[in-house]
């Protein structure tokens, strides 16, 4: 109940109302439902008798005085009339409730995904994202799932106190002894499955990411796996989480199997001892006939409703795991997960860099960490500066840049632009940066949609195109393509050599005509001459761009205006490059 609350409180208003109409709409439905079969009664006594039994539906056939033939077209009129209106509350209620659940499905999917798009980059270290895959596929459909097993569990039990009411007024005895069967059944069978079903529920998600992982491990990384010959390892992980999740799966189809025998049993069971019980009790048998055709009726409907009942109640069980990841997926105290246009609600202060870039005093360490990757960094970076940054492996680069451009946040000190927090204004900041990370991530796409890289065809300019090809040294490569532009890359860039990824990278970078360009490693794989060219292109911008270009490669950043060096974290030297290169 507590979980239903909470999933509750996760739909929009108008997926709230939208429910609480679909539910509307259910119990109408089943007040027909209940109608139509306690039209029943009267109808066959009319059928066995001739005359009506005196029950609360008799008062159907007051008006008028129906006799003979026409007392049963008329009962028959009304049982028509109840059927049709059932139904017709049936199939609108189909609709709707099918349209509700695709669209919560739809709506959900993708609040999700632009929830995990706009958490901050430190929340995509952390997480895997085979797991988010998971979280936004499987687990956004048992929350749909679980939605639609209430509305079911809902409407199912009020039929079936529907149909017990009219039962009980028609017969107290003989519906005493199928309520106590129906309940003792669904509840022993609903407690002693119970806590298997939850922990199968649990199973099912860890070892549902798991073989995502796995499988999507085995996909992307065949080189590696198969100069390592480490293809038996893998198929034998994957195995044994296909194995696990097609046991849950046996397992918990099993289980929701098992009732629908049990409830049969149970149907013969009430009709022989109330058999037994009608000739005890010396009953005639026109009336032993009526009643048993009444039961017949009805439990036609109270033995699929009491087993549609434990059905979803086992089903929310089972799902309840799903949910509770998906509530902590959400966070239920930030309420931007319920805006569909999820805006960071940070006050935007106008943002210009017309001076310089300072750090001050930046601190940082990852989550994971227990020491600092940067410790006490402080930097000034003018306008149009050519600063170079060199250090050995792992001392804290990459994680400098990161912070500099405000993808990471520190823990200590601040990111300043012309005196105003980066913070202020990330959106601002980001757009004057161009930046080469360290390994470039390409898309299966053309050269041209990855230079343009998440741009829409109609806002991709053919010019900016042009120039930044032109600017990263890709013309030759161009040239020598069938297809030039309109090459795809391959997952990844596999089909291209490392330089070749690089330089698109940089491309990248460059389409936005930045006015700060960062490259970290970017030219790692070029070969000397094609390197040089490229800081040519990019020191033809020195003076107009302001340029922090990471290196292990010294000639790169011979021509700069300050280097940096870093080593453990700590700035350990500083100063121009002939005092630091010299030394190094
Ligand atoms: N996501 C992360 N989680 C935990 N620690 C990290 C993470 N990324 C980097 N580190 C650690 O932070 C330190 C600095 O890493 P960083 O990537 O900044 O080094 P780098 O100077 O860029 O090295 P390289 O020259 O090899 O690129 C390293 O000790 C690294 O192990
Ligand atoms: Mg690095």
């Amino acid at each position: 109940m507590f979980l239903l609350k909470k999933s509750w409180i996760l739909l929009t208003n108008r997926q709230k109302k939208y429910a609480i109409f679909i539910f509307a709409l259910m119990f109408f439905a089943m007040i027909f439902e209940t109608l139509s079969i306690g039209m029943m009664i009267p109808l066959l006594s009319i059928f066995l008798r001739g005359e009506l039994e005196s029950s609360i539906f008799s008062y159907f056939f007051i008006f008028g005085k129906f006799e003979g033939k026409n007392l049963i077209y008329f009962g028959l009129s009304i049982t028509l009339f109840a059927f049709v209106a059932k139904n017709f509350f049936l199939t609108f209620n189909l609709w709707h409730q099918n349209k509700f659940l695709q669209n919560a499905n739809f709506e959900f999917t993708n609040r999700l995904f632009k929830y995990y798009l706009k958490k901050d980059y430190i929340f995509f270290i952390q997480k895997n994202s085979a797991h988010l895959y998971r979280n936004l596929t499987a687990i956004i459909s048992s929350y749909v799932g679980y939605i639609s097993k209430y509305i079911i569990l809902l409407s199912e039990i009020i039929i079936f106190t529907g149909i017990i009411v009219i039962l009980l007024h028609v017969d107290p005895l003989g519906t005493s002894i199928i309520l106590f069967f129906t309940a003792s059944i669904v509840s022993l069978i609903y407690i002693f499955t119970k806590k298997k079903i939850t922990s199968l529920g649990e199973e099912r998600n860890v070892v549902g990411g798991e073989l995502n992982k796995h499988l999507l491990q085995g996909m992307a990384s065949a080189k590696d796996i198969k100069i390592l010959d480490r293809e038996e390892d893998l198929i034998y992980q994957v195995e044994n989480n296909l194995f696990k999740i097609t046991r849950v799966n046996f397992i918990i189809e099993f289980i929701r199997g098992v009732p629908k025998f049990a409830f049969e049993l149970l149907l013969v069971l009430s009709f022989t001892s109330f058999v037994l019980l009608m000739l005890y009790l010396k009953r005639e048998m026109v009336d032993i006939i009526l009643y048993l055709a009444i039961f017949a009726v009805a439990s036609f409907r109270i033995v699929p409703s009491a087993s549609k009942i434990l059905a979803s109640a086992q089903q929310i069980k089972y799902l309840e795991p799903s949910i509770k990841i998906l509530l902590q997926e959400f966070d239920l105290k930030d309420s931007s997960y319920l805006q569909n246009n999820h805006q960071k609600k940070d006050i935007c202060l106008p943002l210009k860099f017309n001076k310089e870039i300072n750090l001050n005093n930046l601190s940082f360490s990852y989550p994971t960490r227990k020491e600092f990757s940067l410790s006490k960094i402080s930097m000034n970076i003018k306008k149009g500066d050519f600063v170079g940054i060199i250090g050995k492996t792992g001392s804290g680069k990459s994680t400098l840049v990161n912070l500099l451009i405000g993808l990471l946040k520190p823990l200590e000190g601040k990111v300043e632009v012309d005196e105003l927090n980066i913070n202020k204004n990330l959106v601002e900041w980001h757009k004057k940066i161009g930046y080469v990370p360290q390994s470039v991530y390409l898309t299966d796409d053309t050269i041209r949609k990855n230079i343009a890289f998440g741009l829409l065809e109609d806002n991709i300019d053919e010019n900016l195109i042009k120039q930044a090809v032109e600017k990263a040294c890709l013309n030759d490569f161009l040239d020598s393509l069938p297809d030039g532009l309109e090459t795809t890359v391959g997952e990844k860039g596999i089909k291209l050599s490392g330089g070749q990824q690089q330089r698109i990278g940089i491309a990248r970078a460059l389409y936005r005509d930045p006015e700060i360009l960062i490259l970290d490693e970017a030219t790692s794989s070029l070969d000397q001459k094609t390197e040089r060219k490229i800081m040519e292109s990019v020191q033809f911008l020195k003076g107009k761009k302001t340029l922090i270009i990471i290196t292990h490669r010294t000639s790169t950043i011979e021509n700069c205006d300050k280097i940096y060096c870093i080593d453990s974290g700590k700035i350990i030297k500083q100063g121009l490059p002939k005092e630091i290169l010299d030394n190094n």
